[in-house]
C-alpha cells in the first residue's frame, strides 16, 4: 500500500484532519453508492451466512427506526439516543510534552509520587526524563518498574505495598496499557482497601482516589481515556474489568516522542488493536453521537497513520496521528464499549498466550463481515474516510467490492499483512478441535453483549472457523 506523506507542518495536531481528508475525496464520492449497494457483487462474502440467527434486526436499530421522523441521510439515527458525556481527563498533547510531567503533577498537589512502568520502558531512557521533571518540580518519587504485560492481581498487590511504604499522595504511570491499568488497579485497593476482586464491575470505588497522571508510550489501548482497569486474576487468569469514574486519569500526556521507541511488532499489535477499537466502538449497541464522533476521528487518524509508521517508525507526525487516534478510540470505548472481536480474542490470550493485538488482527475482518448484515451503513461512514488508494488496495485485483463491510474487512487484512502479523488461527497454533471450547469461553465475555448483531456460542464458533484458515 502506498504510504501517505506527511509535511513537517503536520506536527501541529490541528492540521491532521486536512492530511487525511485530502486523499479521501474519491472515497466520499463512493460513500452514497456503498450505502445503497450500487456496486454489483464481484466477490462473494466468505464466512457466515447473512441470515440473522434471531430472525430480526437488533432492538436498538428497531427503536431508532421506529422513532425516526427524519431521514437518516440528513440526521444520523444516533441523534435519537440520549447520552451523558462527562469528560474527566485533561489531554496535554505535543512532542516533548512529557517534560511538563513535574509541573503538571505539582499543579494538582503532588508531593510524594509513585511512578509505575515496566522494565522495557525503563530501558528506553524515558523514565530518566520523567524523574528529572518530577525532581525539578520538588516532588519525591518512588519507582515501581516491575509491571508485567496483562497485569495481574499480583502486580497490583506489589504496587499497593510500594505505594503504602512511600506514603504516596499521587500516582503516575508511563508505559503501555499494562502500566496504566496497573496504576489504576493499585489506586482502587490503596484507597479503598480489600483486594482487586472487590472492584470488579462498575462504580465499586469506596471513596476519593489519588490523582493519576499517565503518559502512554504505545498507541494502543487508549486506557488513558478510560475509567476501567483490566486486571487478570493471578490464579484463574480471568480478566476483571474494574471501572469507576473516580479511577479516571486527571491528566493524559500524549507525547509522540515517547512512542518512537516502540519495536515494529509492538507498533503493529497495538496499532491494529487501536484500529479495532475505533471500528468496534463505532457500531456497538451502546453507541451514541458522542462515541461515534470519537470513533470516526480515531479511525481516520489510525487508518492514515498505521501504514506509515509501519514503514517509517521515526515519522513523528504519523506517530502523533496514531497516538491521538488510539486516544480518541479509547474515549469512544469509554462511551460505547466494544464488541465480538474482543469477545473472541480474549480466550485466545487466556488459552494460548496470544498477544492481544495479534488475535484481534486475525478476527476483526470476520466480525466486520458478520456485523455488516446490520451495520453496513455505519461501516460505509468509515470507508468514506479512506483514501482511494487504500480502497483500491483493499479490493484487490478483482476490482471494487460490493459492500462497505467487505472493503473495510479487506482494508484491515491489508494492514495486518503489511505488519507481518498472522491472518489465520492456524498460524497462531490454535487447534481446530478446541474451537468449540474457545467459543464457549467467548460467549461468556461481557464485551460480546455490546456487539450490534447478537452472538452466541454457535455463531462465535462459526466466526472462529471462518478465521481458522483464512
Ligand atoms: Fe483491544
Amino acid at each position: 500500500m502506498r504510504a501517505i506523506q506527511f509535511p513537517a507542518s503536520a506536527l501541529d495536531a490541528g492540521n491532521l484532519p486536512l492530511i487525511f481528508s485530502c486523499s479521501g475525496i474519491f472515497a466520499s464520492l463512493l460513500f452514497r453508492s456503498l450505502k445503497k449497494g450500487r456496486f454489483p457483487a464481484l466477490r462473494k462474502t466468505p464466512g457466515i451466512k447473512t441470515t440473522n440467527p434471531t430472525g430480526a434486526m437488533t432492538t436498538p436499530d428497531q427503536r431508532r427506526r421506529k422513532h425516526s421522523g427524519m431521514t437518516h441521510d440528513l440526521f444520523p439515527r444516533e441523534l435519537l439516543e440520549p447520552f451523558d458525556y462527562d469528560p474527566l481527563t485533561r489531554v496535554v498533547y505535543g512532542p516533548g510534552s512529557i517534560d511538563r510531567l513535574g509541573a503538571l503533577s505539582r499543579e494538582y498537589g503532588a508531593l510524594r509520587v509513585v511512578l509505575f512502568t515496566d522494565p522495557g520502558i525503563l530501558a528506553t531512557g524515558h523514565i530518566d526524563r520523567c524523574l528529572q521533571s518530577l525532581t525539578a518540580a520538588g516532588i519525591e518519587t518512588t519507582l515501581f518498574s516491575a509491571v508485567q504485560p496483562n497485569p495481574s492481581t499480583d502486580d497490583v498487590d506489589a504496587g499497593v505495598k510500594v505505594a503504602r511504604e512511600a506514603q504516596a499522595d499521587f500516582l503516575v504511570a508511563v508505559g503501555g496499557g499494562s502500566s496504566i491499568d496497573c496504576a489504576k488497579g493499585v489506586n482502587f485497593v490503596l484507597t479503598g482497601g480489600g483486594s482487586m476482586k472487590d472492584y470488579w464491575g462498575v462504580g465499586k470505588a469506596k471513596g476519593p482516589m489519588l490523582p493519576l497522571i499517565v503518559a502512554p508510550t504505545t498507541a494502543g489501548t487508549g486506557s488513558e481515556a478510560q475509567s476501567f482497569a483490566l486486571i487478570s486474576d493471578a490464579v484463574t487468569h480471568v480478566k476483571m474489568a474494574c471501572g469507576d469514574k473516580r479511577a479516571s486519569c486527571r491528566v493524559a500526556i500524549l507525547d509522540p516522542e515517547l512512542t518512537l521507541s516502540m519495536p515494529r511488532s509492538v507498533t503493529a499489535a497495538t496499532g491494529i488493536d487501536a484500529l479495532s477499537h475505533a471500528i468496534e466502538s463505532h457500531v456497538t449497541k451502546k453507541r451514541n453521537s458522542v462515541s461515534q464522533s470519537f470513533s470516526r476521528r480515531a479511525f481516520r487518524l489510525l487508518a492514515g497513520a498505521l501504514p506509515v509508521v509501519l514503514e517509517r517508525p521515526d515519522h513523528l507526525a504519523a506517530r502523533g496521528a496514531a497516538l491521538l487516534g488510539a486516544h480518541w478510540a479509547g474515549a469512544a470505548i469509554e462511551n460505547s464499549m466494544l464488541g465480538a472481536t474482543h469477545a473472541l480474542a480474549n480466550p485466545l490470550t487466556a488459552t494460548y498466550g496470544t498477544t492481544h493485538g495479534v488475535a484481534i488482527g486475525v478476527l476483526l475482518p470476520h466480525v466486520i463481515r458478520f456485523n455488516a448484515e446490520v451495520v453496513n451503513d455505519l461501516y460505509a461512514e468509515l470507508v468514506s474516510t479512506l483514501p482511494a488508494a487504500a480502497i483500491a488496495a483493499a479490493s484487490g485485483p478483482g476490482g471494487p467490492l460490493s459492500s462497505a463491510g467487505e472493503i473495510l474487512a479487506g482494508f484491515v487484512t491489508q494492514v495486518v499483512r503489511q505488519s507481518g502479523q498472522p491472518v489465520s488461527l492456524v498460524e497462531l497454533g490454535v487447534e481446530e478441535s478446541r474451537l468449540p471450547e474457545l467459543a464457549q469461553a467467548a460467549a461468556t465475555q461481557w464485551t460480546g453483549t455490546f456487539n450490534p448483531r447478537p452472538v452466541d456460542a454457535a455463531s462465535l464458533e462459526e466466526l472462529y472457523r471462518c478465521a481458522y484458515s483464512a
